[in-house]
């Protein structure tokens, strides 16, 4: 049986790290990955996770399986660190958290419970989407739609084409949403833009999946979930895929968490039940230790403390490098207007680049990009910046 199967085509992004390692050139610059860089290069372990860590090693006890729907402490500082503990969500007790293997893995669990609900339904993404969006959701059996979202001629969000797009979804269909730091543009709707997406999808009775990956990589904690509380302000039910995996430097530990709201209790009891059969016949029960770590954390007010500055810092220095970026380029192209960058929020731009710039980049600089433009701004140093920027002009 083997014999008659061909080889799967490659992983797009993960093919262009390949071909940097190959890369002898030793001023190459790798702006493709999708996790954080450090000044040096390097993905760190922040030390509030490294203190998290140490402690944990002192007191574990215990190797068993942790719950199929996770650790119930993570859950709910979880849930809070999205809705706050403030949220009436919360105190109504309207959600039901699950601990899953990362983001990707709270999205796979809502898209087999979604296909068991509603498999007649499909799943609109934005035009472009973080390219694993449409495999999981197809994986499950979903079909998938496209949204406008992104002006490439203007290099921001289509803001007009996404609301008309919107207001044509059926009722009863799932609409996945970046609920901040859009992988791959950096381009978010404002608050006025997200409260007028809100009223759309309550109006049309669609069903919203939002996927936040990345709250506190863009402008702040609070900031960064305004999009995703304003529409849960408006609508009675909906799913949010939860990742720790960029602001809490988790990747390797697979840690995130899908939070269903409901409009009333029962139905979130009713809703977790299912999402635990989904999660049993899939991954079983979730990995203990990235979790572990998160609660650690988010329990203690020091080393709390600790990671709001990890992540701060992180933050800053992606914003510092996109000032840089649009400095250095303005001097070496007047002509050409990259404020847009600035703009943007999160590890990922869109470059603007064309897939013939991006190949002339890695040929002629050993310059790294994604083929469709998406620069990870994560991989700029003040080092590198200035062999970035003439590379980029060269090609333009
Ligand atoms: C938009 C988006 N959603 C979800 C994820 C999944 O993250 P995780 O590694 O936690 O599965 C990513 C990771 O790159 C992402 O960019």
């Amino acid at each position: 049986m083997f014999e008659a199967i061909k080889p799967a085509p490659p992983d797009a992004i993960l093919g262009i790290t390949e071909a940097f390692r190959r890369d002898p050139n030793p001023q190459k610059i790798n702006l493709s990955v999708g996790v954080y860089k450090d000044e040096t290069g390097a993905t760190p372990i922040l030390p509030s996770v490294q203190e998290a860590k140490r402690r944990l090693l002192e007191t574990e006890r215990d190797a068993g399986y942790l719950p199929i729907d996770g650790d119930p402490r993570f859950n709910r500082l979880a849930s809070e660190l999205v809705l706050t503990d403030r949220s009436s969500i919360l105190a109504e007790q309207r959600a039901a958290t699950m601990q899953t293997p990362g983001g990707t893995g709270a999205l796979r669990v809502a898209a087999d419970l979604l296909h068991r609900v509603l498999p007649d339904a499909t799943v609109w993404v934005t035009t472009p989407t973080w390219p694993n969006h449409p495999k999981v959701f197809q994986a499950a059996g979903l079909r998938v739609e496209q949204l406008r979202y992104f002006d490439a001629a203007q290099n921001r969000l289509d803001f007009a084409g996404l609301l008309e797009d919107l207001e044509s979804v059926p009722a009863g269909d799932v609409v996945c949403l970046h609920g901040c730091c859009h992988n791959p543009t950096g381009a978010d709707p404002s608050p006025e833009q997200w409260e007028r997406i809100a009223r759309v999808l309550q109006d049309r009775a669609v069903f919203p999946l939002l996927d936040f990956a990345y709250q506190g990589f863009g402008r702040g904690l609070d900031e960064d979930a305004q999009g995703v509380r304003t529409v849960l302000e408006h609508v009675p039910e909906a799913f949010l895929a939860v990742s720790f995996s960029k602001n809490f430097g988790l990747y390797r530990e697979r840690t995130g968490a899908l939070i269903a709201v409901a409009e009333q209790p029962e139905h979130a009891a009713n809703v977790l039940s299912q999402l635990k059969a989904c999660a049993r016949a899939n991954y079983s029960n979730p990995p203990y230790h990235g979790a572990a770590v998160v609660k650690t954390i988010l329990d203690d007010e020091r080393l709390r403390e600790q990671w709001l500055a990890d992540l701060t810092q992180m933050r800053e220095r992606i914003r510092s490098m996109r000032t840089l970026f649009v400095k250095t380029m303005s001097a070496l192209r007047p002509d050409r207007d990259f404020s847009f960058i600035e703009q943007q929020n999160g590890m990922f731009s869109f470059s603007g680049l064309t897939p013939e710039q991006v190949d002339r980049l890695r040929d002629e600089f050993s310059v790294y990009v994604v083929r469709n433009g998406r620069i990870n701004v994560g991989g700029m140093t003040p080092q590198n910046m200035q062999r970035l920027c003439e590379a980029i002009a060269a090609v333009l």
